[in-house]
């Protein structure tokens, strides 16, 4: 039997992040180290990257970057905010919205979680009342939940919470640079996302950006966080310049709170570049159409998608699997024999949903349209009768009539 796979070296990553690479972000890593606190990398590169960050984030405020991994940014954000004792309000709508209220249930807070039925919409008056009974520290929210491919109703949000004097911490892992998310309009105070996903850039880095409402609160804290490397306010102390609201005189030595990998951060410098020359608005009407294709594409293969219609994803596709097909072996035999990676779904869902990233690069027919043709091939080879190629077809109309 042929193999589709052999002429391969690797997978396509159509897996919700990680997620394919432009060449020039891979590029920009194939170089000597730089030293990491000298002005030739801390000046030249890491100040411009998080300066260009801020136009991705929609923010004016600060954007923080450092070594870690999407989590990394949430649990930062919360032992900088959060004293033992602080009631918060954890949105709970799957694996994400549970890894919040884990991380602030370590930090000592003390947790009301209001849980959204997987794949279903938020109930913001029932989330409005609950702000109101519970008079939150903060309230927080996964913007796009990856677990079902959903995307929730951040400005709302933003707006409960800010008419409570909660603040307003909002996980965009797999939004930011793929969905428009409005930091300053909507008022998040945190914004804690990751490198890996619509970024489109490697694994390892964190950010977050900070409001002066947040930073107000660190700074009004009875005591310093028991994180000293994670505590978000050194950053202010140590590196923000006057001019843009830290301590550090202009033009006066600074030092990082944490060494900043510099290889990565070269990486994140290119693909934020990127971001702003394709323009903020092309690459979410990118990312919708892409969503749109690929939704059309399982559709017309006779599958569902997991969620609520009214708040799918346009960065992440869960699907229903087929009845009585194993989405272990779906996803095994789409890498195995046709070099394509999906995953499967997450914790209750992951035997009956399979879950297919549209992120920076791979939100584009050149990804989408081999994704679709392997996903079919791979339901007939495991015994799924459907119209060979209608997914395609159906995908392809999507993309050749979008404006
Ligand atoms: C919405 C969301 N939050 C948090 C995380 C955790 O991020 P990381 O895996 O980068 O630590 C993920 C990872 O997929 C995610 O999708």
């Amino acid at each position: 039997m042929l193999n589709w796979a052999q002429g391969t070296t690797r997978p396509i990553l159509m897996i919700p992040g990680p997620t394919e690479l432009p060449f020039p972000v891979i590029q920009a890593m194939n170089q000597p180290p730089a030293i990491q606190y000298d002005k030739s990398f801390d000046e030249v590169v890491l100040e411009p990257t998080v300066l260009a960050l801020r136009d991705v984030f929609q923010t004016k405020g600060e954007v923080i970057l450092m070594p870690g991994s999407g989590r990394t940014a949430l649990e930062a954000s919360v032992v900088s905010v959060i004293e033992p004792g602080d009631r918060v309000l954890v949105v709970v709508a799957g694996v994400f919205g549970s890894l919040m209220r884990e991380i602030m249930t370590r930090a000592g807070a003390e947790v009301t979680e209001l849980t959204v039925e997987l794949g279903a919409r938020l109930d913001l008056p029932r989330l409005a009342a609950e702000i109101e009974r519970v008079r939150p520290k903060a309230v927080t929210l996964v913007h796009n939940e990856t677990s079902t491919g959903t995307t929730y109703p951040a400005a709302d949000v933003g707006k409960l919470a800010r008419g409570a004097g909660a603040l307003f911490m909002l996980d965009t892992v797999s939004a930011i640079a793929g969905i428009d998310v409005r930091t300053d309009a909507w008022g998040v105070d945190l914004n804690m996302t990751g490198s890996q996903k619509c970024l489109a850039a490697p694994l390892g880095m964190a950010l977050v950006s900070v409001s002066d409402r947040a930073w107000e609160v660190m700074e009004r804290r009875k005591q310093r966080p028991s994180s000293l490397v994670y505590d978000l306010l050194r950053w202010k102390e140590r590196w923000i310049p006057t001019s843009r609201g830290g301590q550090v005189p202009d033009g006066t030595p600074r030092s990082q709170p944490i060494s900043i990998p510099t290889h990565l951060t070269a990486a994140m410098s290119v693909s934020a570049r990127l971001i702003l020359e394709e323009g903020l608005p092309h690459r979410f009407r990118r990312h919708e159409v892409a969503a749109s294709a690929l939704r059309a594409g399982v559709a017309a293969m006779g599958l569902e998608m997991f969620a609520d219609p009214a708040i799918l994803s346009n960065t992440v596709g869960c699907i229903k699997a087929p009845k009585g097909i194993d989405t272990a072996a779906v996803v095994a035999r789409m890498r195995d024999q046709y070099g394509i990676l999906i995953g499967t779904g997450l914790d209750k869902i992951r035997a009956s949903t399979l879950r297919i990233g549209t992120m920076g690069m791979t939100a584009s027919p050149q990804y989408v349209l081999p994704t679709l043709s392997a996903l079919e091939m791979t339901l007939r080879d495991l015994g799924h009768t459907a119209d060979p190629g209608a997914g395609v077809a159906a995908a392809q109309r999507v993309f050749a009539t979008a404006a």
